[in-house]
């Protein structure tokens, strides 16, 4: 389905995992899309892989979301670039497991900055042109540890918490320019980030990675480990038209796994 032609789609952490899922849905429901991340190589490979509908028009930019200066300069470069910005997926993220006790200062800081400000300092730099046009669609990447308590992950839950505050608070701000702001909450999902906390939980719990993910699944009424289209579905969907009523909704796209 063609409902995003001619539209300009910036998504971040799109190198990789879920947001490499949300660009290439994009990106067959017609819109361009920016591919942002850190690892600019990457970025730049995933972006040439994304289907080109019509005249659609993708390229990479790389970029740290949790720096200001450049995500201000990549802002302002794809606007001058692709003449707007439709949609802004605010999906990089990252994450590490810990007790709270053996939690280091750094740790916190690293999953705040990545997950809370990184989503902030991107919001605030397109705002002003979604503001001026009256028009736009924002979608940040939260997660079902947003919505509870999840031992060894306290830091990472605390900064989805911020994402989905954040998200609440800037739909009541931006409704009046006829922006809506979004967020989604995926459950256990098969990317680079899962592997990596399959064997930090194996080791933290004395258990086997298999083990774990066994678990997982168990917690997953729908009887499966989360694959990145899931939740790739769930975004475009908010970035259509279809759901242009909706804002401020922290959409669970969980297999049921929140319900447990
Ligand atoms: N995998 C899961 O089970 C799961 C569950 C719930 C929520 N999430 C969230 O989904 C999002 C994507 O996670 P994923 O599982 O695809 O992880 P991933 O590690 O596969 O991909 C994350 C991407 O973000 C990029 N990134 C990290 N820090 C960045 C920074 N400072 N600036 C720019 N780019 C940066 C990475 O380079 C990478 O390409 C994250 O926000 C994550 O918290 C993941």
């Amino acid at each position: 389905m063609k409902d995003l032609d001619g539209q300009v789609a910036v998504v971040t952490g799109a190198a990789s995992g879920i947001g490499k899922s949300i660009a290439v849905r994009l990106a067959e429901a017609g819109a361009s899309v920016v591919v942002c991340d850190r690892n600019g190589e990457a970025a730049k490979e995933a972006s040439a892989s994304l289907p080109s509908i019509g005249t659609s028009k993708h390229y990479s930019v790389a970029v740290d979301v949790t720096n200001k200066q450049q995500v201000q300069a990549s802002v302002e470069a794809i606007i001058a670039e692709s003449g707007t910005i439709d949609i802004l997926v605010n999906n990089a993220g990252v994450s590490t497991m810990n007790r709270i006790e053996n939690l280091t200062e750094e740790e916190w800081d690293f999953n705040f900055n990545v997950n809370a400000k990184g989503v902030f300092l991107f919001t605030q730099a397109v705002f002003p042109h979604m503001k001026s046009r009256k028009k736009g669609k924002i979608i940040n990447t939260a997660s079902m540890a947003g919505k509870r308590g999840v031992p060894l992950l306290a830091h990472y839950a605390a900064s989805k918490w911020a994402v989905i505050g954040f998200t609440k608070s800037a739909a009541i701000e931006m409704a009046p320019y006829g922006i809506t702001v979004n967020c989604v909450c995926p459950g256990f999902v098969k990317t680079s980030m899962q592997e990596r906390e399959l064997s930090w939980e194996a080791e933290l719990r004395g258990m086997t990675p298999e083990e774990v993910k066994e678990e997982y699944v168990r917690l997953t009424p729908l009887g499966r480990i989360q694959e990145p289209e899931d939740v790739a579905k769930a975004v475009w969907f908010l970035a259509t038209d279809e759901a242009g009523f909706i804002t401020g909704e922290a959409l669970d796209v969980t297999g049921g796994a929140h319900l447990l």
